[in-house]
């Protein structure tokens, strides 16, 4: 059994059901200080390349990425009523993809990606929201169409590659089945375990 050929099944049977969080995963990383931190961050293809995501550089979160502290992602499914815990190492997604994404994304998003490396990065403190929202006027005046905001080089697509799944299938009266998937040279080795 592959358990990324599940997710990608359960995720359509979410998105079937209009689950909110189809679109969604929490990635989990440590702070400088070693400190637990987590975020929702908006989960693009799942496909044999892996967990498909757009974090821009200068966010703290990228750096915690490369800090060797380690990382998980969670998936979240209510309707369907599945969690997965995903870790693996990080690699790169291709130009062709990353521009195929940036081209979905609408003029505000884009114009907040261009922020970043033009004004503050992202999590940086400002002194008031009308400080962020005249730069990024500021920036509407320069590029008054989507297609004028470039994709900046500060945006990095990656994908998590998984070589461990932690799957959660909720059952009734609380016996919910859960398994762990450990990635070997011959394909998915499961364990069960106790929910
Ligand atoms: C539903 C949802 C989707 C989000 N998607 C993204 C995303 O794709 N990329 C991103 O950088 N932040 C996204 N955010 C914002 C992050 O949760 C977070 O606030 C931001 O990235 C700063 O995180 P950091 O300071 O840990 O780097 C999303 C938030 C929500 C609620």
């Amino acid at each position: 059994m592959d358990p990324v050929k599940e997710i990608v099944a359960e995720r359509e049977r979410a998105r079937g059901l209009s689950d909110p969080n189809a679109n969604v995963c929490f990635l989990a990383t440590v702070t400088p200080e070693g400190g637990a931190t987590v975020r929702a961050l908006s989960l693009r293809d799942i496909d044999r390349r892996g967990f498909g995501l757009l974090i821009n550089e200068l966010s703290p979160k990228w750096r915690q990425l490369h800090t060797g502290a380690g990382f998980e992602l969670l998936l979240f499914w209510p309707t369907v009523h599945r969690q997965y815990r995903v870790r693996g190492p990080l690699a790169p997604m291709d130009d062709a993809d990353l521009e195929r994404y940036w081209s979905y994304k609408s003029h505000g998003s884009r114009l907040l990606e261009l922020y970043y490396p033009t004004f503050e990065p992202q999590s940086t403190p400002v002194p008031s929201r009308q400080h962020l929202l005249d730069g990024i006027e500021s920036m509407r005046r320069k590029f008054p169409s989507p297609e004028d905001v470039l994709l900046p080089k500060s945006l990095k697509g990656v994908y998590l590659v998984p070589d461990r799944i932690e799957v959660w299938h909720g059952e009734a009266e609380r016996l919910h089945d859960r398994r762990l998937y450990t990635r070997k040279d011959r394909g998915w080795e499961v364990q069960i375990l106790v929910p």
